[in-house]
This record gives C-alpha cells, sequence and structure tokens, in this order.
C-alpha cells in the first residue's frame, strides 16, 4: 500500500512585496535580488485573520475539492510548519476544525523547509501500515512573521502561502523515500523565537529572527540535494531520464540550476516558481505541485522526484508515480 495523490491545492495571500518594494526598507536593489535568487516578489500575509492555519484550511479545502473527497472521509492531517501562530492548538487541529474533518487525527511537523516531505513520508508511513486510509499532507508558513526586515541577507528570500496534497491509500504506483538529518550543522540555519510581529521589530532582539549563514547552506544544498537524489534512484533502480520532473524546495534558482547540471538533466525537467514567491519554505514543494496539476502538467503513471532541505539541517527525496 501506498498513499496515492488524489488532489491537491494552494493558497498564497495576494498582498505582494516585490524587490523595489524592499529596496526602500534595506540597502538592495531589483537587479541584485534577481541575478542572485531568481526572486522578483513574495505574497505577504496581512491583517488578523489571514495566517499559517488560515492559509494551510484553504490550501486542504481546495485539495480536497480536487480530490472529490468529503471532510469526513479524512482520518490525518499533517501540517508541516515552522510559523504557526499559536503553540497550540497545532495548525493541523485548526485545519480540521476549518474543513469539518471530525474523523481525523491532527499534528504539526517541523523540519523546517523539508517539512512538507517528511511530512509526506510519515503519512505515507500510516497509509503503508494499513492504519489510516485517506490523509491531508500541508505545508504552510507565515515567515513573513520571522523574518527581521532589517536584515538584507534574509529578508529578500522569504514569503508566505501554503499547498496542499490528498492521500488514499492505493495498491497501485509507486512511493520511495530517502531522508537524512544532520544536527551537528543545525547553527547555519535558525530561528529562536516565533510569532514575531513584524512591524514592532524595535522592540525584539535582532537574535531571535531568522538568522542565516546563506553561503554554507548554498553550499548544503547544491552536494547534498544531488546526492540524495542519485541514492533515491539507485535504490529505485531507476535513471534520470526515467523521471518526468523534479520538483525541488524554491529556495535560490541558482541552487536549482546547479542540481540540474550535477545531475546532467536539462533545466526544462525542474520547474520554478520562486520568482512569484520567494522561498515559502514547507510550503514551497506543495504549492508547486499544485501549480502543475493544475496546469494538467503531470501525465498518469510519469515518475516524480520531490527534493527539500533546509534547517536542522534536514534534506531528503522522494519518488512518486503519479
Ligand atoms: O530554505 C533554505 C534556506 N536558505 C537558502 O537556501 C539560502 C541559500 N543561500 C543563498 O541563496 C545565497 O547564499 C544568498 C542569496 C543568501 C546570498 O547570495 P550570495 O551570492 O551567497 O551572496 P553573499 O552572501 O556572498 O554576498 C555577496 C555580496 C556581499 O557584499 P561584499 O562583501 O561582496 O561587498 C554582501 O554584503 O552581496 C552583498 N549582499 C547584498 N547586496 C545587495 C548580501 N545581501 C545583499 C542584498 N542586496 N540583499
Amino acid at each position: 500500500m501506498i498513499g496515492k495523490i488524489y488532489g491537491t491545492g494552494s493558497y498564497v495571500p495576494s498582498f505582494v512585496w516585490d524587490n523595489d518594494k524592499l529596496s526602500e526598507m534595506v540597502e538592495t536593489s531589483d537587479e541584485w535580488i534577481r541575478e542572485r535568487t531568481g526572486i522578483a516578489r513574495r505574497h505577504i500575509i496581512e491583517g488578523e485573520e489571514e495566517d499559517t492555519t488560515y492559509m494551510a484550511s484553504r490550501a486542504a479545502c481546495e485539495a480536497l475539492k480536487d480530490a472529490g473527497i468529503q471532510p469526513e472521509e479524512i482520518d490525518l492531517i499533517i501540517v508541516a510548519t515552522i510559523s504557526a501562530g499559536e503553540i497550540m492548538p497545532s495548525s493541523a487541529c485548526g485545519v480540521q476544525k476549518a474543513i469539518g474533518a471530525v474523523n481525523a487525527v491532527c499534528f504539526d511537523l517541523n523540519a523546517a523547509c523539508t517539512g512538507f516531505l517528511f511530512a509526506l513520508n510519515t503519512a505515507q508511513a500510516y497509509l503503508g501500515q494499513g492504519i489510516y486510509k485517506t490523509a491531508i499532507v500541508v505545508g504552510a508558513e507565515s515567515l513573513s512573521n520571522l523574518v527581521n526586515w532589517t536584515d538584507r541577507s534574509t529578508c529578500i528570500l522569504f514569503g508566505d502561502g501554503a499547498g496542499a496534497v490528498v492521500l488514499k491509500a492505493s495498491k497501485d504506483g509507486k512511493y520511495s523515500q530517502v531522508a537524512y538529518s544532520d544536527g551537528r550543522k543545525g547553527g547555519v540555519l535558525t530561528c529562536s523565537s516565533r510569532n514575531q510581529k513584524k512591524y514592532e521589530k524595535e522592540s525584539v532582539d535582532a537574535e531571535t529572527y531568522m538568522q542565516m549563514d546563506g553561503g554554507e547552506v548554498f553550499k548544503f544544498a547544491v552536494s547534498k540535494v544531488p546526492e540524495v537524489i542519485r541514492e533515491l534512484l539507485d535504490k529505485e533502480n531507476l535513471s534520470t531520464k526515467e523521471i518526468a520532473y523534479y520538483i525541488l524546495h524554491q529556495a535560490n534558482v541558482r541552487i536549482v540550476q546547479s542540481v540540474a547540471k550535477r545531475l546532467g538533466e536539462k533545466m526544462e525537467k525542474f520547474p520554478v516558481n520562486m520568482g512569484e514567491y520567494g522561498n515559502t519554505s514547507s510550503a514551497s514543494i506543495p504549492i508547486l505541485l499544485d501549480e502543475i496539476n493544475k496546469k494538467k502538467g503531470f501525465r498518469r503513471g510519469s515518475y516524480i522526484v520531490l527534493s527539500g532541505f533546509g534547517g536542522g539541517l534536514t534534506y531528503g527525496a522522494s519518488l512518486l508515480q503519479w
């Protein structure tokens, strides 16, 4: 048994900050940000209602509709996030309440930017064991609340949004995964507090915001992502040519280009959307999956590789058959 994707959904705030807006806030430029990252805009939550749980619920609701499944049929909801508005109840319980999934078991999972991948692995383990039959896996982030908007080395990168998939236990298809964590290197990407208020930055110690050694994270990503993808393909006896798409965590277009080059594959197989959304951490992979699915971009039965990397440090790759 594996969990097959029956539906996808996503939600991004309508409020947008482009690079020119950021260049009014910190010493940067549209040209620098585009050249070094591929990012042009990011969507930012606005107002009281629009928070991580709200975005996660909207994405989950859309995924349910796409799957043609009733909320009561859902057995499990996992929300991958590092930016839930409250410590408890979990964002997943908030999603349950919002969509009326009264029969679901719900919890959040933190694996930073690899969160969606690890949540998907967790749901696959439950479905594979026959413990549950139907699950929603969501990646949702309000990173605008964690970012120091006076720090140009991080604030230009991140954005807010959510993506979701509905999985149903199935005898057909394939799911396989390789995942790693290296806590010894966790210091290169940290955030010691959450639920910051982005407009009250003067009152909060800068150290509590997101901190990153960008160069180290970059090196880690471009070496480990191709390695873990190769390990996954070797395990499944597949060649890179047999993969229709590689859906990578959307952190920096140069990371994606480097991974494509190291795997000897063309960029056409590596869709990117960070130009529009920036890095949305655990939400980036499911938002991209939803965009391609809605354009009918996946052929039934084709092989797709997902790969994520980020804080922890954590990284991994998963193979699925659409
Ligand atoms: O989800 C996982 C989390 N994070 C990542 O994946 C991020 C991985 N890292 C990166 O994407 C890149 O390292 C960054 C985009 C963060 C930085 O790009 P870089 O090419 O590694 O730049 P750098 O940090 O080496 O800085 C180059 C120069 C420096 O100036 P000097 O020392 O050469 O005079 C920086 O001070 O660019 C300067 N700089 C900026 N200039 C304009 C750094 N940030 C900015 C900025 N605007 N926003």
